[in-house]
């Protein structure tokens, strides 16, 4: 039913994936609309490569007002919105769709944000002149990388398992700052500052061969993926001493925020959702 039909129905969002079944959104969504007082509901849509256009039109023609995206979607609905936000269009990624009245669809990029966020306020992690390592080349990388480059680090190299992806992807964010792309075992020490594991790796219970001497005792090491435990990533950074580990609850909680505040005009506090989510962790 539309929202014409029922004024007192709450403003339909929800998430496409697949899958998405395990996603923490719903529970982040509704602490935002909780204590923001927003009547919204925000539901989980497992949907297929092969029917992603489709099936996501039709969510928005039946009344739904905004869509996260996530794995395999992201490029897809770069693609699909008929507007960007500059920063969409440059990770050509939208993890975020916004459907306004006058039918524009407007696709935004969160992802970069949100893990800057978490990086800077909640983990104290500087990025100005650091150097940074990101693993991964796919779409989770692309979604970062403008934001992480704004910050002005003083190196950022890209690998991943395919090393001719890391090189076409540092080439597209070559005018933004110096990137390197390459394969995993081209990575050089000394040891980065900051790793990012930006692949699927960790969802399959893997880690990437990397070379030794990478990692000391300065370096933060943060998965983005996230989940209960240790991932092969983080038990990988702990067993080279690394100053510190952490996952991707804090830039999901975050990236929730921005997202937020694009479809209701407020960014809630995300201190509360954090504390919540700790437990989880
Ligand atoms: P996402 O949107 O999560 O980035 P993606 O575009 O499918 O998803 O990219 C997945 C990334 O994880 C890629 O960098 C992929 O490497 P390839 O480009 O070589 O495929 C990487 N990846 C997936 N499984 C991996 C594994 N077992 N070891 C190392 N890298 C892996």
């Amino acid at each position: 039913m539309s929202r014409e039909h029922d004024a007192d129905a709450p403003d339909q969002y929800g998430l496409v994936g697949h899958p998405v079944a395990h996603s923490w959104s719903p529970f982040i969504h509704g602490m935002f609309a909780k204590a923001t007082a927003q009547n919204l509901a925000y539901r989980l849509f497992d949907v297929a490569p092969q029917d992603f256009r489709r099936e996501t039109l039709q969510l928005f023609a039946g009344g739904v007002r905004g869509l996260n995206v996530t794995l395999p979607h992201k490029q897809a609905a770069a693609e699909l919105v008929n507007e960007m936000t500059p920063r969409a269009a440059r990770a050509q990624a939208v993890n975020t769709i916004a459907f306004f009245e006058d039918t524009t669809l407007l696709g935004d990029n969160t992802d970069g944000l949100g893990l800057v966020a978490d990086l800077e306020r909640n983990l104290g992690v500087e990025l100005a002149e650091r150097r940074i390592l990101i693993l991964g080349a796919g779409g989770a990388t692309r979604g970062v990388l403008g934001p992480l480059l704004e910050r002005e680090p003083r190196a950022l190299v890209i690998a991943n398992r395919t090393p001719e992806r890391a090189a076409r992807l540092a080439a597209e964010f070559a005018d933004l700052a110096e990137v390197r792309g390459c394969g995993f075992a081209e990575i050089a020490p000394p040891p980065f500052d900051l790793i990012l594991n930006a692949t699927s790796a960790s969802l399959q219970g893997e880690m990437p061969p990397l070379p030794a001497g990478l990692v000391d005792e300065r370096t933060v090491c943060y998965d983005m993926a996230y989940g209960r435990g240790h991932t092969p990533f983080t038990l990988w950074a702990r067993a080279l001493h690394a100053a510190r580990t952490s996952k991707g609850w804090g830039m999901l909680v975050e990236q929730a925020a921005e997202s937020f505040l694009l479809w209701r005009g407020m960014r809630p506090d995300t201190g509360p959702v954090l504390a919540a989510l700790a437990q989880h962790g």
